[in-house]
């Protein structure tokens, strides 16, 4: 309980809602919102073109954010942070720097439990380069596993594209395994941390991991705002993207650009200002809330869910096993959005549909489910609304609410 009196909407007079949606993006804090009021009230000024004390200022607040990236996840240096607008900008970026070096034949690995975000911009660039796309089988429950992924390998393969939590199912692929062994076959490994990094501790260097990407809003900071990690030494070889103001030392006349050395030649134009401050107040408040703390507090969380929902006769569990605060499932009979519109009139927020990830519903069986994604400031209370409005939940509730 104690980590609810920090979130404004939790604490609103009169709304009685349980938010059961945090993989879709996270409550902000008050420390969060009071930078980014900070910011907007007192030194809303460009960063890094301003020739004026405030200017100054803000730029070095910036900066120091991509010191505190860099600590949180444990990167050699705060030059391999990229600020993006989220995890969808980041992956472009690789795959538009990466895809580049790719010739026909070679192979893009992934698998088909994937968010649209890691896969589509690779779908482009295969395509543009006679390229293709392989898929690492799933064991039965959906998962990645080593043994699979070892055997999906290949000389092939140059990169490795995969979620280290997926966002549907929500089991924590072995990426420091996976790199071991791509890198053995000289293969890069490129992995979409935004549902990973809000709940645990990572560690780009333990996981040796060629890029790690995530956005602030999914670990209570704003939207707008994320993170392209990426190793130094092919940060330094990639083509930017976007071009713009900022990301050049100068150019000329005769087309001639000369690019800035990373991070900076992959962010052109005005950044997100305000996002920057307001993730690197969310970080430091993570790191107080303890990162451990969070695990294990989803996991009871999880845990209790399962529990509480295998016993209803009337609910289809799709991850019972899964190790992160992701929660999939149906009512029986009943289209995933009419149940998850049945749960809001009961005050319970859920997300339903395919979730982006839009190869895997054949996997599933279905075409859509209901997720409740959990995080440190839910509680047992919580829980149990949902399995109580869970109970209440089948065809003619569920479908009378439109009439
Ligand atoms: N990718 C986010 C989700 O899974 C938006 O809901």
């Amino acid at each position: 309980m104690e980590y609810r009196k920090d979130f404004p909407m939790l604490n609103q007079e009169g709304k009685n809602f349980v938010y059961l949606d945090n993989s879709a993006t996270t409550l902000k804090p008050s420390c969060v919102i009071d930078e980014v009021t900070r910011y907007l009230s007192t030194c809303s000024v460009n960063v890094h073109r301003g020739d004026y004390d405030l200017s100054y200022q803000v730029s070095q607040e910036y900066e120091a954010v991509r010191n505190t990236v860099a600590r949180f996840i444990n990167a050699a240096s705060p030059k391999e942070i990229v600020y993006t607008h989220g995890t969808t900008e980041a992956l472009n970026i690789i795959a538009y720097g990466m895809g580049g070096f790719l010739k026909e034949g070679d192979v893009i690995l992934t698998d088909i439990a994937e968010h649209a975000s890691s896969v589509l911009p690779w779908f482009r660039v295969a395509k543009e380069k006679g390229a293709s796309i392989e898929y690492i089988p799933l064991d039965e429950q959906g998962r990645i596993t080593v043994e699979n992924f070892q055997k999906a390998m290949h000389l092939g393969v140059k990169y490795v594209c995969i979620a280290h939590v997926g966002n549907v199912l929500g089991y924590t692929a072995p990426i420091q395994e996976i790199t071991t062994i791509a890198h053995n076959y000289d293969a890069l490994v490129i992995v979409d941390g935004a549902q990973a990094i809000p709940h645990r501790k990572v560690d780009v260097q333990a996981l040796d991991c060629d890029f790690y990407t995530f956005s602030a809003h999914k670990m209570c900071g704003p939207t707008g705002v994320g993170v392209l990690y990426g190793k130094a030494k092919y940060l330094s070889q990639m083509e930017p993207l976007m071009l713009g103001g900022g990301s050049n030392a100068r150019f000329d006349a005769c087309s001639n650009v000369l690019l800035k050395e990373a991070p900076y030649r992959f962010e052109s134009g005005t950044p997100a200002i305000e996002g920057v401050l307001g993730m690197g107040k969310a970080i430091e408040y993570l790191e107080k809330v303890g990162m451990d703390y969070i695990q294990a507090k989803e996991e009871k969380l999880h845990n209790l869910a399962i529990q509480e929902l295998s016993k209803l006769d009337n609910v289809i569990l799709y991850n019972p096993k899964s190790d992160n605060g992701i929660v999939t499932f149906n009512i029986k009979d009943v289209f995933a959005q009419d149940s998850a519109s049945f749960l809001s009139t009961k005050g319970v927020y859920c997300r339903s549909g395919n979730h982006c990830a839009k190869i895997l519903v054949d996997h599933l069986g279905t075409p859509a489910t209901v997720r409740a994604s959990f995080y440190f400031y839910n509680t047992e209370e919580d829980v149990m609304r949902l399995v109580e409005v869970c109970k209440e939940a089948n065809q003619e509730t569920c479908l009378n609410i439109f009439f």
